[in-house]
Order: structure tokens, then C-alpha cells, then sequence
């Protein structure tokens, strides 16, 4: 039966996703012990019998889930992505189909299950990351593989493996997630790559399956692509696996993204908070909050959604640095939310002191550093400007009618007053009512 998309229903789906704008990924399993992060088993060309062992010791009784939450909505974050099961093929819940599972190490706990209700508890839409890889499964293939940690290993040849029986268990897998965990938001499969993607993951069925048991879930276009590549529904030709969104991996689209033709395509952009998205011990390359901040800013400024990530240790809790982050994040999003949530491209062109989002007739002045004299509204007739009010307090903040700025009669001046120091020093935000017949 061939697919007929109905952007009226996509557009439905994807409502509450484009609205959210900040979520929190969390990559954690069993990779967390060896500490040198999720890629550690391929990397290293690890055997299974050296990495299976760490199930055995994997008991980490710091996971608390409801304090994990907690931080994501502390910082502002709307939604979490957690890892259900990473390329490792190590699964946080308890799926029948599989030993190589958390309730079958000392934890014994199902985490998923404890990160879903925590989350939920919590108002924030939960989703799941779910490998299309499987190192560990026996019908993947090992040897001559792009990825597997036995690639280069001859004595690893893929003589008697059955891809069909893979893709089943891939897809009973996918199925117990979808059937028993309640409702899902969201679906992140990970990756394509090769010859492998699209129908060779029977994506088409397995699509078909998560629609039918998770109607309103949204999906990443990973059935198609990787962190590279857009995917059908960005080339117009939207096949019945198609993503609905774009995931640029570890870079903001410099101009945002538009389908072929011209259409805003829904995206986000996951980024780790160091180099890694799995635990790395020795990984103390965190970004700045600041930074993180004006990121965020960027990819709401430009039509998308930033993921971002958490890697928590084998004890189960997050590191200190990525704690400290999130609390820092959090204090501007309590004062500056209302810049993120539902906001978009302003269609003005980017200031010079910072960056514009804007939702319907609020337009908001990201101000990063401060002008000389009054700052120029780019862009903006001063019939157009109701009120300007600095967000964090709600203070009114006046057009300038200075003499310095005579020269320029066309153009609008804010005046922020006589100090140099902007309130806040990484993004002082102004709001603007703008009248709606101008
Ligand atoms: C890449 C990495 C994977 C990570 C994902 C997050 O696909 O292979 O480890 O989970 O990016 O976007």
C-alpha cells in the first residue's frame, strides 16, 4: 500500500515538539564502567567476551531517577530522550527477547520504565533513543562491517548470519517498547548508514507497527539517514518512514533548514556538553553554560530545537560539571523562558549585539553585548513598537529620544540606560509588543 502523507496530521504531531524547543538527551548503559564513552566496545575493537562481563558489576545505586528528572526541569528543558538501548545492544528495560538486559545485572531494575514514570511525573514529554545497530546480536553484521568491533576481524565472518531474524528482533524490541511502557512522545532511532537504511531496516513495517500502538509519537529521520543527511520528507517525497524531524548532530544549520521547496523543515540539534555523548571520565571539555545559553538561542533564532546531553557515570549520577551547567542554564530560563518557548525566526536580520526569536507579536532582543549610546532596533518602524520591557523583571525600558542618534530619523533607539553593564551579563533580553496593523 503506498504512504500518503497528510501534513495536516504531521503538523498536529509535531505541535507540542516545535513549542518545546530544549530537551535533554541522556546517553547511559553499561559503556558508563569502562568510562571512555558509548563508542568504547568499537573504537577499541573490544571482543564481547571482555565487555559482557561489566553487566555483572553494572549496579548503579545512585540512579535516581525522579533527581534526574528534577535537573532536566530545572534547567528549563520540556522534553528528555533517553537511551533504551545503545549500539552495545545493552537493553535498560526488561525485554523478553534478549539476557543482555539491567534487570538481569545486579541492579535489576527496569530503567526505562523508572525514567518514563519520572519524567511523566514531572510534565515533561518522554522519548526514547533506540539503536538500529546491535553489536552484539549474533545476525548483525561483524566483520567488514563500517562500525562493529570485530570488523577487522576475519575469524568474525558473517557465514550463517540471518539479517531477517535480526530485523525481527530489532523490531519485537521496538514493539515491547511501544506496548508496554505507556505513551511515548517521542522515538529517536540511530543510524543509517550504507547500504542500510530505509526499507533495509524494514522501516516501512517497523513505522507502521510504532504508528499503529504510538499514534502521536514523532520520529527522527535516522530510519534514513544519520546525523548527516536530511531525509525524505526534506526532498518532498516523503517515504512511510520518514523522519519528522532533521538531528544535525554536534552543529547548529548555519541558516536553519528548508525542505526543496522552501518550507521550514522541523529540526534539532543534538550536542554533548564535552566531547562525548556516553560517560568519559577523563572528557572535562564541558562548554560553558554561557555558551550553551546563546546555543540554544541560535537554534530557536533559526527555526529548530536543541537536545542536549547528558552522560551519567556507572554509579548513576550525573557528573558535577554537567550538574552545575544545567543549574546555571536553569536560573536564565526561569527569568528568560518565555524567549524559547514557541518562539522562531523573528524575520529580521541577525543584530550585530546578539540574536532575535520571536513568537507572533512579541518580538525578543537577545542583547549579548552592549551598544554605544542607545541600542538600534534593526528593522523596526517606531509605529510598530507598543512597549519594550527588559523579560527578566518586566521593567519598562523607553525608546531613546537622544540627540546622538538624530541623524538617523528612520531608524528606532532602545535606551538601556547609563550603565555599560548589561543586567545580564551572557544575554539580556528585551521584549517588544509589536502593533499587529504595522
Ligand atoms: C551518533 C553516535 C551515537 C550517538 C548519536 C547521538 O549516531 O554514533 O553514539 O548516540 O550520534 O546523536
Amino acid at each position: 500500500m503506498s504512504y500518503t502523507f497528510s501534513r495536516e496530521a504531521y503538523e498536529r504531531r509535531v505541535a507540542w515538539y516545535t513549542k518545546a524547543r530544549f530537551g535533554m538527551f541522556i546517553h547511559w548503559g553499561l559503556y558508563a564502567i569502562p568510562a571512555r564513552g558509548e563508542w568504547v566496545r568499537s573504537i577499541e575493537r573490544i571482543p564481547s567476551e571482555e565487555y559482557e562481563p561489566y553487566m555483572a558489576e553494572f549496579d548503579p545505586r545512585h540512579c535516581d531517577m525522579g533527581a534526574w528528572m528534577d535537573a532536566a526541569k530545572a534547567a528549563g528543558m520540556q522534553y528528555v530522550v533517553m537511551t533504551a538501548k545503545h549500539h552495545d545492544g545493552f537493553c535498560l528495560f526488561d525485554s523478553a527477547y534478549t539476557d543482555f538486559k539491567s534487570t538481569n545485572s545486579p541492579a535489576g531494575r527496569d530503567f526505562v520504565r523508572e525514567y518514563l514514570e519520572a519524567a511523566r511525573a514531572r510534565d515533561l514529554r518522554a522519548g526514547l533513543y533506540f539503536s538500529l545497530i546491535d553489536w552484539r546480536h549474533p545476525d548483525y553484521p561483524h566483520y567488514g562491517d563500517l562500525h562493529h568491533p570485530m570488523r577487522d576481524n576475519p575469524a568474525c565472518g558473517n557465514e550463517g548470519r540471518d539479517f531477517n531474524r535480526y530485523l525481527e528482533y530489532l523490531h519485537n524490541q521496538v514493539r515491547e517498547l511501544c506496548t508496554n511502557y505507556g505513551k511515548l512522545d517521542l522515538l529517536w532511532f540511530d543510524f543509517s548508514y550504507g547500504d542500510l537504511r530505509g526499507e533495509a531496516w524494514k522501516g516501512s513495517e517497523l513505522v507502521d507497527m510504532v504508528r499503529s500502538l504510538q499514534p502521536e509519537v514523532i520520529i527522527d529521520n535516522r530510519l534514513e539517514v544519520s546525523g548527516e543527511g536530511f531525509g525524505s520528507l526534506a526532498a518532498c517525497r516523503p517515504a512511510p518512514y520518514h523522519g519528522d524531524f532533521v538531528s544535525p548532530e554536534q552543529i547548529i544549520p548555519p541558516n536553519g533548514l528548508r525542505d526543496v521547496e522552501g518550507r521550514p523543515l522541523v529540526w534539532e540539534s543534538c550536542v554533548t556538553m564535552n566531547n562525548h555523548w556516553g560517560y568519559c571520565a577523563t572528557d572535562h571539555d564541558y562548554k560553558p553554560a554561557p555558551m550553551l545559553i546563546k546555543k540554544l538561542v541560535e537554534c530557536v533564532s533559526k527555526g529548530g530545537n536543541l537536545l542536549l546531553n547528558v552522560g551519567p557515570d556507572a554509579q548513576g549520577r550525573f557528573p558535577e560539571e554537567s550538574r552545575q551547567i544545567l543549574a546555571e542554564i536553569g536560573r536564565w530560563m526561569d527569568r528568560n523562558g518565555e524567549s524559547i518557548y514557541g518562539c522562531g525566526p523573528a524575520g529580521l536580520d541577525k543584530p550585530e549585539y546578539g540574536r532575535l526569536t520571536r513568537k507572533g507579536d512579541r518580538l525578543y532582543c537577545h542583547i549579548y553585548e552592549n551598544s554605544i549610546g542607545p541600542l538600534p532596533l534593526y528593522g523596526l518602524r517606531r509605529e510598530q513598537v507598543c512597549s519594550i520591557r527588559r523579560l527578566a523583571d518586566g521593567s519598562q525600558v523607553p525608546l531613546s529620544t537622544s540627540w546622538v542618534h538624530s541623524d538617523y530619523p528612520d531608524m528606532v533607539f532602545a535606551d538601556l540606560g547609563p550603565s555599560p553593564v548589561l543586567p545580564d551579563p551572557v544575554d539580556t533580553v528585551l521584549e517588544i509588543r509589536l502593533s499587529s496593523d504595522n
